[in-house]
C-alpha cells in the first residue's frame, strides 16, 4: 500500500527516486510523484495519475535537478486516484512537502480544526492534513521541522511511514514510522529511504529498519540520528542486507509472475535447505526447537492470515491436525481482530504473511500477544514487521516476490507449514519415524517434481485459449485439494478479472451445481488421495449436467481422465504434499488466461502487494 523512496546524496536524485519507485510499484500504482529540493532550496513537486512510467513522461520536459528528494507511488485510500490526490503533498504555504504510506484515522477531526484556523485544502487525502498540521505547528510554535513533525505525530492516530522535506533546506529529510514500514539505507556519504530495501540494494547493503514511534533525522554529512515520539534518543541497529539485484529483475521472462512461477523449484530448494536432514529422516526448524515447551503444551493452534496466506493457513490446518493431532482454527486476520476472540495462554497463534506488513495480520498478532498466547510468524520479507512483532517464527526464503499475485510465496508457505507440522509431530511423537522419513524423503524431491510439472507449461498455454472467454469458473477440490481450489480461483480472478469460485467439491450439490452448464468451466483438483473415489462422483455429477471439466490428476489416472474434457497430469505424491504440486498448473492457467485477455498480470487493477491499511 503505497511505496516511499527518498534520497540525499551526491548521486542523481531524480534517477534514483524513479528507479526506486519502479521497484516499489508492487505496493500501489494508481498515481506517482516526486518532490525535489534544488541547490537554492526550492521545492518542485511533479505528480500525476497512473503508473511511474506516466510520471516519467510527465517529467520529461521538467527541471529535475535536485540535491535531495522524496517520491511516492500510491494505492488510494482517501480520495480517488487523481493528479491532485497523488503524493507528495505541500503544506499550505508550500514550505514543506510530504509523502505518506498509511492512514490517518483522525484526519477529519484534524482537518476541521485546521480549516477553522484558515487552512485551505487542495486534495481529499489524509496526507495533506498531516502536511498542513506540521506546518501549522511549526509556524505557531516557531520551532524546527523536526520538532513540528514530532508534535504533529503525537496528535495523529493511525498508521504512517512518512518522509518530509523542507524549502530552503536541501540537506535534510525527516522520516518517521508507525505501523507502516520504512528502512534507511546508509551509503558512502549518502542516505536512502524506502518502504523496503529494494530501491537501494545496488548502492549499499547497510540499512536501519525504523521501529514504530521512531523519527529519523537524515542530514547531509552527519551521522543518522533517531529519536522517539517522546524525544528520547533511540538505538541504531544496522542490518546487513542479503539481497541481490538479479532477484529484482525479470531475468528474461516477460513478467515477474511467470519468472516467479518458474523459480519455484529453486525457491523450494532454498526453503527446505538445512531443514530436512539425514536423508529426510529428521526435520530441523529452529523456531520450533527453540520453543519446545510452547509446542509441547499447546492445546490449540490458531492460524491468522489474509488472502493467499490464509489459503496456506487452511492447508496448515490439514497438515497439523493430520500429523500432530492438535486442533487448529484458521481465521481471516481481518475478522479475527474484531471477533472478540477467545485466546488461551497455552494457545499457539501462527501468523502467516508474505510481506510481513499486512495491517490486519499485525493487529491480530497484537491481540494474541495481549491475551498471552505464544505467537509464531511465517514470513518472506526479512526484517519486516511480522518477524519483529512475533516471539519466534521462520522465513520461507523464497526471495523477493514482485508480481502482485502470490505464487512462489504460496508454495513456500505451504512447505514451511509442512515442515512445521512434521517438526511438531517429531516433538510430540504423533507420527512414526517411518512415516516422517517417507514424507521427508519426498520433500527433498519436491523441487524436481515441480520442475516436471512446469513442463506442462506449453500444454497449459494452449488450453488457456479454450477458457479465455469464459465469464465464470468453478474450482473444486476435497481435503488437501480444497484450499488449492480456493487459491486457484483467487489467482484467476485477481489477474484476469474473471469471476471464479472455489468450493469443497461435495458442497457443490448444495447450491453451486445450479450454475453448471457448458459455458462455465469447472476445474477439479483430483489427485489420488483418500478422497479420490468421492471426487470421482463429483466429477460425474458435473459431467451429467453438461459441465466442461479440466481436471488436475495424477500420472496414470484412468478414471477421471476418461470423464473430464481436459486433464493435466502431475506426479504421484504423499497426500500431504500434493497441494504444492497441484497448485502450480493452476498458477500457469491463470497467468495465460490473463495474458490472452491482455491484462497487466504483474500489476492487476485495484490491488497492491503489501496491504498496510485496514
Ligand atoms: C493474492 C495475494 C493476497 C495476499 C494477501 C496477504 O495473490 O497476494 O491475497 O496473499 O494480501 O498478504 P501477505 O501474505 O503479505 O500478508
Amino acid at each position: 500500500m503505497c511505496g516511499i523512496v527518498g534520497y540525499l546524496g551526491d548521486g542523481n536524485v531524480y534517477d534514483i527516486l524513479i528507479k526506486g519507485l519502479h521497484r516499489l510499484e508492487y505496493r500501489g500504482y494508481d498515481s506517482a510523484g516526486v518532490a525535489l529540493v534544488d541547490g537554492n532550496g526550492e521545492i518542485s513537486v511533479f505528480k500525476t495519475k497512473g503508473k511511474v512510467s506516466n510520471l516519467e513522461a510527465f517529467c520529461a520536459d521538467k527541471d529535475i535537478d535536485a540535491r535531495v528528494g522524496i517520491a511516492h507511488t500510491r494505492w488510494a485510500t482517501h480520495g480517488e486516484p487523481s493528479d491532485s490526490n497523488a503524493h507528495p503533498h505541500f503544506s499550505g504555504d508550500g514550505n514543506i512537502a510530504i509523502v505518506h504510506n498509511g492512514t490517518i484515522e483522525n484526519y477529519k477531526l484534524l482537518k476541521d480544526a485546521l480549516i477553522q484556523h484558515g487552512c485551505e485544502f487542495h486534495s481529499e487525502t489524509d496526507t495533506e492534513v498531516l502536511a498542513q498540521l506540521i506546518e501549522y505547528i511549526r509556524v505557531t510554535n516557531n520551532c524546527s521541522l523536526l520538532a513540528a513533525v514530532r508534535e504533529a505525530l503525537n496528535q495523529v492516530v493511525g498508521a504512517y511511514a512518512i518522509a518530509v522535506v523542507e524549502k530552503n533546506d536541501p540537506d535534510t529529510i525527516i522520516a518517521a514510522r508507525q505501523s507502516s514500514p520504512l528502512v534507511i539505507g546508509i551509503g558512502n556519504g549518502e542516505y536512502f529511504l524506502a518502504s523496503d530495501a529494494t530501491p537501494f540494494v545496488e548502492y549499499t547493503n547497510e540499512c536501519v529498519y525504523l521501529k514504530d514511534g521512531e523519527i529519523a533525522e537524515i542530514r547531509r554529512g552527519q551521522p543518522l540520528k533517531i529519536t522517539t515520539l517522546d524525544n528520547q534518543e533511540a538505538e541504531i541497529d544496522i542490518t546487513k542486507l542479503e539481497m541481490s539485484i538479479s532477484q529484482l529483475e525479470k531475468g528474461g521472462y516477460p513478467h515477474f509472475m511467470l519468472k516467479e512461477i518458474f523459480e519455484q523449484p529453486d525457491t523450494l530448494r532454498d526453503c527446505i535447505r538445512g531443514r530436512v536432514v539425514e536423508n529426510g529422516t529428521r526435520i530441523i526448524l529452529n523456531g520450533v526447537n527453540d520453543n519446545k515447551e510452547k509446542f509441547l503444551n499447546a492445546k490449540r493452534i490458531i492460524i491468522v492470515a489474509c488472502g493467499t496466506s490464509w489459503h496456506a493457513g487452511l492447508l496448515g490446518r490439514y497438515l497439523i491436525q493430520d500429523m500432530c493431532r492438535i486442533p487448529v482454527e484458521v481465521e481471516y486476520a481481518s475478522e479475527f481482530r474484531y471477533s472478540k476472540p477467545i485466546i488461551y495462554k497455552d494457545d499457539v497463534v501462527i501468523a502467516i504473511s508474505q510481506s510481513g506488513e499486512t495491517a490486519d495480520t499485525l493487529a491480530a498478532i497484537q491481540i494474541a500477544k495481549e491475551a498471552g498466547a505464544f505467537v509464531f510468524g511465517i514470513s518472506n520479507v526479512v526484517g519486516s514487521s511480522i518477524p519483529r512483532e512475533t516471539y519466534s517464527g521462520c522465513y520461507i526464503h523464497v526471495g523477493p516476490e514482485i508480481g502482485v499475485a502470490s505464487t512462489k510465496a504460496f508454495t513456500g508457505q505451504v512447505m514451511v507449514l509442512t515442515l512445521l507440522a512434521l517438526s511438531i509431530a517429531q516433538l510430540r511423537n504423533t507420527m512414526s519415524q517411518d512415516k516422517i522419513a517417507e514424507v521427508g524423503n519426498h520433500i527433498l524431491r519436491i523441487p524436481d517434481y515441480v520442475e516436471k510439472v512446469l513442463k506442462l507449461n506449453d500444454k497449459i498455454e494452449r488450453l488457456s485459449l479454450i477458457f479465455t472467454y469464459a465469464r465464470n469458473f468453478l474450482y473444486l477440490g476435497r481435503g488437501y485439494s480444497y484450499p488449492v481450489a480456493l487459491e486457484g480461483a483467487l489467482k484467476l480472478k485477481e489477474i484476469s478479472y474473471i469471476h471464479a469460485e472455489g468450493y469443497p467439491a461435495a458442497e457443490m450439490k448444495h447450491g453451486p451445481i445450479a450454475l453448471i452448464d457448458q459455458e462455465m468451466p469447472t476445474v477439479i483438483i483430483a489427485p489420488q488421495d483418500h478422497l479420490y473415489e468421492k471426487i470421482v462422483s463429483n466429477v460425474q455429477q458435473v459431467k451429467a449436467r453438461g459441465g466442461n471439466i479440466l481436471a488436475i490428476v495424477n500420472e496414470g489416472d484412468t478414471v477421471i481422465s476418461n470423464i473430464a474434457d481436459h486433464v493435466l497430469e502431475v506426479p504421484v505424491m504423499p497426500e500431504c504434499l500434493t497441494p504444492i504440486i497441484t497448485s502450480v498448473p493452476l498458477q500457469l492457467l491463470s497467468y495465460y488466461i490473463a495474458i490472452n485477455k491482455g491484462k497487466d498480470v504483474d500489476m492487476p487493477r485495484n490491488l497492491a502487494k503489501s496491504v498496510t491499511v485496514e
